[in-house]
């Protein structure tokens, strides 16, 4: 019998359209001889949507217009099975059934930690890091705590909440101008390049907050590699195993590697869409020499582990090419393009690679079921209001 896999995408993100182009790709590569795939669109005001006409892209060129051609359902637990109910009319209705699920989706509210924590709740298996790694993975000022605390690599920084940049910013600017420009000014919860500037002195940095605090409550101001150079690597596995790809040099045509680089460069599919991450313009293998290439490698399984991801990730790196260093600039914890074009290099097809990355998640849930996660208690026999029990937390 196939296993019927949804492919979760969308939500209300910064980074919504990428997720799409991500999906429709993983969907068309998905092996449809093991797989049914049910797609499930979260539309930006958060409604979950199903129907087949959600794996075409024009769908998305005039989505008002379209939505009435679409159910809108929820994924519930129900009889020990996982459903999406129509949610129009009186009463829901069952109208299909999931049995794993792969999230596709980019950035805030979603990639990190929310979307897993509802699949979670419900108890259905899903293909990509859980709850601490993707919300570890989305935060730029969290995951460097974690990792220097694991003596990986990461640059000098400063960070704060908006909040404390209203009432104690000269303070805040004296710490970032003693770390030195130049600065690479970052919404700590965003992706996709969103916000992000570099600023080269105090007139900049002020003009780099402010539109950076446009996007996010919470702020991290970085000192610039000038002399650089990035590299990706993807991993592979989740707590038990994992290995990685071979590395990508990537190249934008501005200092810091835009939206524009990231996705509406290069190529475009022959349909006219964007081919997403894909399309970047990238040197594989990196040219950086043997040596350097293990190191980093290795450091990206480190990080895999440190951060407690799993599923497909991409980790980036950047190099200092006048000192010869190494830095994890940040984890993905749901790449662009899942990473497929890597695992090709390493003759992976996209195909083995979706199916890898679901018989992983598969064997992961039944070790994971096998651990007690209740246990019998009479503790709420005992309980009689305000005179009984002593509370349930000691
Ligand atoms: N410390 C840094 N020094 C130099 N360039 C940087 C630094 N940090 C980021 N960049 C540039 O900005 C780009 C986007 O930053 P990144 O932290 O990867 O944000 P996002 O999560 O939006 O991808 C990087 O790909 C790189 O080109
Ligand atoms: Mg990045």
């Amino acid at each position: 019998m196939k296993i019927k896999l949804g492919v979760i995408f969308g939500g209300e993100t910064v980074e919504h359209e990428v997720s799409i182009i991500s999906a429709l790709q993983a969907i068309k590569s998905i092996d449809k001889t093991k797989y049914d795939v049910v797609p499930l669109y979260i539309a930006k005001d958060r409604t979950w949507y199903y129907g087949n006409i959600l794996k075409d892209i024009d769908t998305y060129k005039d989505f008002n217009n379209v939505k009435k051609y679409l159910k809108k359902v929820v994924l519930c637990k129900k009889n020990n099975r996982y459903l999406l109910q129509n949610t129009t009319g009186l009463f829901r209705k069952d109208i299909d059934e999931l049995d794993v699920v792969l999230p596709v989706v980019h950035g805030n509210n979603v990639e990190d930690g929310t979307l897993a924590g509802y699949l979670d709740t419900i108890g259905i298996p899903y293909v990509s890091s859980r709850v601490l790694g993707s919300a570890l993975g989305q935060d730029k000022v969290v995951m460097k705590q974690v990792m220097s605390a694991c003596n990986i690599p990461v640059v000098d920084y400063v960070w704060f909440y908006d909040s404390e940049y209203l009432s104690e910013s000269e303070e805040i600017l004296k710490q970032i101008k003693k770390m030195g420009f130049p600065v690479i000014v970052k919404p700590s919860t965003l992706g996709s390049s969103i916000g992000i500037s570099k600023a080269k002195n105090e007139k900049e940095l002020k003009t780099a907050i402010d539109e950076a605090l446009e996007y996010d409550t919470k702020i991290v101001v970085e000192k610039a590699i000038e002399n650089l150079t990035e590299v990706n690597a993807s991993v592979l596995g989740n707590y038990e195993t994992s290995k990685v790809s071979p590395l990508e040099e990537v190249m934008g045509e501005d200092e810091i590697l835009s939206y524009q680089d990231k996705y509406l460069s290069g190529s475009k599919s022959k349909t006219g869409g964007s081919k997403g991450m894909a399309s970047t313009n990238r040197i594989i293998p990196a040219r950086i020499g043997d040596k350097l290439t293990k190191e980093i490698q290795e450091t990206a399984l480190k990080t895999f582990k440190a951060l407690n991801l799993s599923g497909v990730c991409r980790i980036d790196f950047l190099i200092d090419n006048d000192t010869k260093k190494f830095y994890v600039n940040e984890p993905n914890t749901i790449p662009g393009s899942l990473s497929y074009y890597l695992w090709k290099e390493d003759n992976l097809e996209y195909k083995d690679l979706l199916n890898e990355m679901i018989n992983l998640c598969i064997k992961e849930y039944k070790n994971r079921s096998r651990k007690t996660r209740a246990f019998e208690s009479n503790i709420l026999e005992g309980f009689n209001g305000s005179k009984g029990s002593k509370g349930l937390k000691q």
